[in-house]
């Protein structure tokens, strides 16, 4: 429920001005070291119904793809309780050629993400997972990866969302979940 909400909202460390102004950095690390607070994210995870409003999330995906590295430590949780398969998304220079790979900007400075070339089962239905929607660059480049890569993007999750920085504007289109939801 709400206080529930409020309680996972109160384990995320808001950190102003790092690593430089004006970023607010969101530190799930609290969240992560508390136990209870880690299974019930990940339950809701498991537990989301698509924005079609009828498919639940079992069932409905071959894959957890997770995006490094925060994406890593809430995509594997939640594909061991999906009975999936984990895929991550590398940064880049981590995986040996070939690679397909994608470059995006951040709201601090510019990455690139990588996955091995035929890593990825032809038309396998990939849920990507990842801890923050800000810009929503590094999930546009995600999504352009696994497609490149011969995967389908069924939806994309977060545990946070910054409203008003944009993020959902880039994955337009794209079906986005999001767990909580907060004002940039
Ligand atoms: C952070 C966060 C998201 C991304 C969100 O990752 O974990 O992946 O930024 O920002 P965006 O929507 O503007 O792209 P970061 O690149 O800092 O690296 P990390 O996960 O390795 O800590
Ligand atoms: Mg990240």
């Amino acid at each position: 429920g709400a206080g529930r909400a409020a309680q996972i909202r109160a384990l995320i460390r808001d950190v102003p001005d790092y690593p430089h102004p004006p970023v607010v950095f969101r530190d799930i690390t609290p969240l992560l070291a508390d136990g209870p607070a880690l299974t019930d994210v990940v339950e809701a995870f498991a537990g989301m119904h698509l924005a079609d409003g009828a498919s639940a999330l079992d069932g409905e995906i071959d894959v957890v793809a997770g995006m490094e590295a925060r994406g890593f430590l809430l995509g594997a949780p939640l594909a061991t309780r999906l009975g999936v398969g984990f895929l991550p998304l590398r940064k880049a220079g981590k995986l040996p050629p070939p690679v397909e790979r994608v470059d995006y900007d951040l709201e601090y400075g510019s990455a690139a993400i990588e996955l091995r070339t035929g890593t990825l089962h032809p038309g396998a239905r990939v849920l990507l997972i990842d801890d923050v929607l800000a810009t929503g660059g590094t999930a546009r480049a995600a999504a352009e990866l696994v497609e490149r890569s011969g995967g389908q993007v069924v939806a994309l999750a977060f545990l946070l969302e910054l409203v008003g920085l944009g993020g959902r504007d880039r994955l337009t289109g794209r079906t986005v979940e999001t767990l909580l939801r907060v004002g940039s």
